[in-house]
């Protein structure tokens, strides 16, 4: 995207990141199968974006990323998960996910089933694992507690059932805006959090950092309603018009393509406006903003 230090910034973090996962998953004494399946969708590739916004939070309290080393790994195995469930055939029944084919595709469903189920566990191991000197057992309790809260029935889960409840319906603004906070802002604010907790935040930055992750996580969900449509399925890695032909309620589809991108445009505002309440450095998060407003894929 042409933002220097966020590229110099990303190709660094990306690359600890990846051999962090490797790393993780070849530790497990496991049988090899789960272990290949674990692999394959970790190591599809992806954009990182949450692992990203967990370091440049910390990097904007002026603090070393690499304390968030662990928390971002977990954070990524549960949204790996995600993408894993998401593309069943009794859920979105996608073939084709970060360029590959999808892990039911390759493993067959049980086995992709339980890839899922592994990340979704070993996630909260590896979050057992940080070290006390990048987070007090305090910290890392509440790192733990948020981390569930945000990946369960208040979060993630609740919003892919409401998402499934939604289809074939035409639901008012709200109940989208519901989906998509909850399928999508509330592990993507998780990771801000995370960055945030890492770095011993007081109260008033983490209500902003809160608030600037709710308006980024709508955005980056907009936006992944509108690559749906209008999107390269060759740049995204899997396939458009997945929300059409599953008789999804999408942002486009409720509020005109030009309503989408000026919804997009005002939660891309408005996270903006709460990062720079936060008085911290915060150019990386700002040019991670700009992506997610910006990105093809
Ligand atoms: C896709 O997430 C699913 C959503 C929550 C919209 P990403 O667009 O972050 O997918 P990867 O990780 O880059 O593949
Ligand atoms: C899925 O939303 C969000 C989660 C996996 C939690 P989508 O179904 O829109 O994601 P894509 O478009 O398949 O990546
Ligand atoms: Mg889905
Ligand atoms: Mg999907
Ligand atoms: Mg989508």
């Amino acid at each position: 995207m042409g933002n220097r230090l966020l590229d110099a910034f990303a190709f660094e973090y990306k690359h600890l990141l990846e051999a962090e996962l490797r790393k993780l998953v070849d530790r497990l004494e496991a049988p090899p199968i789960i272990k290949k399946a674990m692999h394959y969708s970790l190591e599809a590739g992806g954009k990182r974006i949450r692992p990203l916004l967990l370091f440049a939070t910390i990097a904007a309290f002026g603090l070393d990323p690499k304390k968030g080393l662990l928390a971002a790994s977990a954070v990524e195995m549960v949204h790996t998960y995600s993408l894993i469930h998401d593309d069943l055939p009794s859920m979105d029944d996608d073939d084709y996910r970060r360029g590959k084919l999808t892990n039911h595709k390759v493993f067959g469903e049980a086995t992709a089933i339980l890839a899922g189920d592994a990340l979704l566990t070993y996630s909260f191991e590896v979050m057992g694992m940080i070290p006390n000197d990048a987070a007090s057992s305090d910290a890392k309790l509440k790192l733990v507690t948020e981390f569930a809260k945000a990946a369960g029935a208040e979060g993630m889960v609740g919003g892919q059932v409401a998402d499934m409840e939604g289809e074939n319906k035409e639901l008012s603004l709200e109940e989208l805006e519901y989906i998509h906070i909850h399928k999508t802002g509330k592990l993507l604010g998780f990771s801000v959090q995370a960055g945030a907790i890492i770095s011993g935040a007081n109260e008033q930055q983490l209500e902003d950092l809160r608030r600037f992750a709710h308006h980024l996580g709508l955005a980056f969900q907009i936006q992944d309603d509108i690559l749906d449509l209008v999107g390269n399925p060759d740049l995204l890695g899997k396939p458009v018009g997945s929300d059409t032909s599953n008789h999804k309620c999408t942002y486009p589809q409720l509020l005109t393509m030009e309503g989408a991108k000026k919804a997009l445009q005002h939660h891309i505002d408005e996270s903006k406006h709460y990062l720079e309440r936060t008085g911290l450095s915060t150019t990386l998060l700002l040019e991670l903003t700009d992506l997610v407003a910006s990105r093809d894929h």
